[in-house]
């Protein structure tokens, strides 16, 4: 272990500049003019991999964009094995006007890597395509059996990755699945999440006259697409912050007192909140704190809404269509399929006469928790106790990874979500970044984890 701890302080330079590599990629999986740039960053990706010593490499065709997969599995079959999963695709860099730098031409600024995917999740990858580099470079055996799962389209739900899954059980059985995708709790504060929320993702289409009218001719009584997608929208949510979908809460069991004592023993005040956001109050439903809202509670929230005139100035014109995309995060037990039902059950009632409605799934994924007595979290929990010098803390996350659901129920394993971003780092937004600081301690943690493994699970 030693040596490749070693390594990495004598090469954090070039581990960083690769990085600066993967991050060039313009590797954004919901766009399609974007195919042929996510596909070169899986092979790019899977000949470094290659490059390192990896005996087994794979690039998987999909219906979607390209599945990484590696193997080295020379510690013998009573060795542990663990299966590493992460996303080499990223969300859209819009609005570009926004970012300091090109999003796709990082740039280092105050100990940090700006580029979109610093954070979420090429940075926290790399930080396990390194380590295994520096195991490798030491001409010592693995300490374990080691798989790697990077897959393309985790940003747009792993609509192809959760059957791949499902049939290549084989292949990817482990004992442990690790993570490295979500943010500490604080700069320094090594954190273990525990539970990921789910999501359900629509979109509401409203069709109202079959072109658009101008409103003077028209307005009155002509039902207005844009006005009736509104009233839907409203209809959904109370005046606290409740969502009012029937059966909405049905799959909710309140969480035990002694979960809700831990976590609102966390640092996590409505003041921490305000300031990192920059709003007067918070909102959500009443009776739960910030990090219960945050959490354990779902939630309902318009994404985006396109009709009309949205130009300078004044259009007189009723609109013939309107559509909003709907978001709704989910924890256990709902389901995604079945809160899908629920909302589109709810908008057919309440569409007003005169227009027609209709929801589309755009994807989703199930909530999860994960067991908390599992081998693998006391390996991570040392690594990182290690590695920060501080002791771990524990916590839910409100974002999704949703094929962590998948490794509990289909290959029946624990994920240790061992995450080094941080919430303030801008994922999904403009200047997304990621902290050398935590890079860095992230490379020495992971490898401290890989060798832990080998004797605690
Ligand atoms: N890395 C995030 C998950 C995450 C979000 C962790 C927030 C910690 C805090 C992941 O890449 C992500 O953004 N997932 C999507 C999944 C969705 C599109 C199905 C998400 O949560 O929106
Ligand atoms: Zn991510």
């Amino acid at each position: 272990m030693d040596s490749a701890l070693q390594f990495l302080e004598q090469h954090h330079v070039s581990t960083r500049d690769q990085l600066l590599d993967f991050l060039r990629f313009p590797s954004v999986s919901t766009d399609p003019d974007r195919t042929t740039d996510v596909a070169e960053c899986a092979e790019w990706l899977a000949n470094h991999l290659r490059r390192i010593g990896l005996p087994t490499v794979t690039v998987f065709q999909t219906d979607g964009h390209p599945i990484v997969y590696a193997e080295h599995l020379e510690a013998g079959p009573k060795a542990p094995t663990v299966l590493m999963y992460g996303h080499y695709d990223v969300q859209p860099v819009d609005p570009l006007h926004l970012w300091t730098n090109d999003p796709f031409e990082p740039t280092i600024r105050d100990g940090k890597v700006f580029a979109r995917g610093a954070t979420d999740d090429k940075g926290q990858v790399w930080i396990h395509v390194a380590a295994v580099e520096a195991m490798l470079s030491t001409g010592e055996p693995l300490p374990i059996n080691l798989k790697l799962l990077i897959e393309g389209e985790e940003e747009i739900g792993s609509p192809n990755l959760s059957p791949f899954v499902r049939n290549h059980a084989a292949m990817l059985a482990c004992d442990a699945v690790v993570v490295s995708d979500t943010a500490m709790f604080a700069p320094g504060q090594p954190s273990l999440v525990y539970g990921l929320r789910g999501l359900a993702y629509v979109e509401i289409h409203v069709d109202g006259p079959r072109r658009d009218l101008h409103s003077g001719s028209y307005g009155g009584p002509v039902a207005n697409p844009l006005n009736a997608l509104c009233s839907i929208i409203a209809s959904m949510k109370d005046e606290q912050g409740r969502v009012t979908i029937d059966g909405f809460y049905d799959d909710v069991p309140a969480i035990s007192d002694q979960e809700r004592t831990a976590l609102n023993a966390l640092d996590y005040t409505s003041e921490r909140l305000l300031h990192d956001i920059g709003q007067p109050d918070a909102g959500g439903e009443p009776g739960y704190s910030i990090v219960e809202r945050l959490w354990t509670r779902p939630t309902l929230d318009v994404n985006g809404i396109i009709g009309g005139f949205t130009g300078e100035g004044a259009k007189t014109v009723l609109p013939a269509k309107a559509m909003a995309k709907v978001s709704m995060r989910l924890v256990p037990d709902q389901k995604h399929h079945h809160i899908v039902e629920l909302i589109t059950r709810h908008v057919e009632r309440v569409t007003p006469a005169g227009v027609h409605s209709r929801v589309v799934d755009l994807h989703g994924a199930d909530p999860v928790l994960v067991p908390l007595d599992a081998p693998a979290l006391a390996a991570a929990d040392w690594a990182l106790r290690e590695t920060f010098g501080t002791p771990c803390l524990y916590q839910r996350e409100g974002g999704s990874i949703p094929v962590v659901e998948l490794f509990s129920s289909a290959l029946g394993v624990p994920t240790v979500l061992m995450g080094f971003g941080l919430n303030t780092e801008n994922a999904h937004s403009p200047d997304e970044h990621f902290s050398l600081d935590h890079f860095r301690k992230g490379l020495d943690a992971t490898v401290r984890f890989y060798h832990a493994m080998k004797t605690l699970a």
